[in-house]
Formats: C-alpha cells, sequence, structure tokens
C-alpha cells in the first residue's frame, strides 16, 4: 500500500478529490493531511473522511527535522502539495527524491514563483493578455514551482476573462487532472 500524505493550506477542494478518487483503492492510501493553517478547510474534509489530520509549526518545518521524522515514523511513502503555500525545506525534499509534487494554477515556467498564487497568478496572466491559462503538475525541488513538469492542462481565457471567472476553469481542470496523474505518477506510468 502507498501512503500518501496530501499538504494543504486552504480550501481543500483538491485535496476532497483527491479523498475521493483513491478511496477504496487497495494500493494507495490518503493516509495523512497536513496543513500549514490552523483554520484551514482542508482540515475539516479530513475530519469529515476520517483521515489524520496534523498543523504545521513554521519554525518547527523549515529548521528541524522533526515532521520528516513524523512522516516516516507514519510510514508515509509520498507526498502531494494541493494548495499548499510554504516552500519545502530541503530536508523534506532530500527525505523523499522524486516523491514531492506539486500543483500550479498556471502554465509555469511562466507565472510561478514566490507570490504567484490564486488570484495573483490569474491577475498577471489576464494583465499579460495571454490567450490561455492552465495547471501545471511537477515534482517538487528546492525553489519554488520549479521542478521538472509532469503534466499540463489548458483552458482559453476570453476577452472579458476576470480572475474569479479563471479560477473557476482552472479549478475544474485541477479536479479533473489532478488525482489521475497522481494515480499515474503513483504507479510508475
Ligand atoms: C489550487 O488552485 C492549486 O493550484 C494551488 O492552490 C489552490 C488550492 O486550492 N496550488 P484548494 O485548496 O485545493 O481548493
Amino acid at each position: 500500500m502507498i501512503k500518501v500524505a496530501v499538504f494543504a493550506s486552504g480550501k481543500g477542494s483538491n485535496a476532497l478529490q483527491i479523498i475521493r478518487h483513491f478511496k477504496g483503492s487497495n494500493t494507495v492510501k490518503i493516509a495523512l493531511i497536513v496543513s500549514s493553517k490552523k483554520d484551514a478547510g482542508v482540515l475539516e474534509i479530513a475530519n469529515d473522511n476520517n483521515i489524520p489530520s496534523i498543523i504545521l509549526d513554521k519554525t518547527a518545518f523549515v529548521s528541524t527535522n522533526e515532521y520528516v521524522d513524523l512522516l516516516q515514523k507514519e510510514g508515509i511513502n509520498f507526498i502531494v502539495l494541493a494548495g499548499f503555500l510554504w516552500k519545502v525545506p530541503s530536508s523534506l525534499i532530500k527525505a523523499y527524491p522524486q516523491k514531492i509534487i506539486n500543483i500550479h494554477p498556471a502554465l509555469l515556467p511562466n507565472y510561478g514563483g514566490k507570490g504567484m498564487y490564486g488570484h495573483f497568478v490569474h491577475e498577471a496572466v489576464i494583465a499579460a493578455k495571454e490567450k490561455q491559462s492552465g495547471i501545471t503538475i511537477h515534482y517538487v525541488d528546492e525553489l519554488y514551482d520549479h521542478g521538472a513538469t509532469i503534466f499540463q492542462a489548458f483552458c482559453d481565457i476570453s476577452e472579458t476573462e476576470t480572475p474569479d471567472t479563471l479560477a473557476e476553469k482552472i479549478h475544474l481542470l485541477e479536479h479533473a487532472y489532478f488525482p489521475g496523474v497522481i494515480e499515474k505518477v503513483l504507479s510508475g506510468d
């Protein structure tokens, strides 16, 4: 059984799709939800789905091995970032080489990096008069939104697009593709 930890800082709509996708799987278990915010919606989703969750202490996360040890003690084999806003410390990346993936709500390498999340991304894409945006699922390395791309999906940007309407299109792409891409990565495809 591959045990997966999902890291999230927000609503957790992606985490919910992932939980639903693997419910009943006999090869993949969403074993832990890890949040950087004590009031994140994802914690309620964890609770509703009887999945253990932890809330990270930022100092310990950044400067100790406490969470690496915890994840390894829990037998976590793979980490999925689904709206996790902190940079992953290199100690965690070293402990999980090519075993941490992230979803970004734009077409990397453009519109990525520190501070490029949520509506900031969509505002920048629209301001640049891009004709399309989309999602990028990629491996996580020491830099924000920088690791090798695994998958991208695209959507058009209309003349009257707003950050909210684009966010909606992007969320639909995320929910449609992220769980299946995770499954393919975990199956070694
Ligand atoms: C998603 O847009 C994802 O691309 C980004 O953070 C957002 C998370 O949304 N990394 P949710 O918390 O899964 O609803």
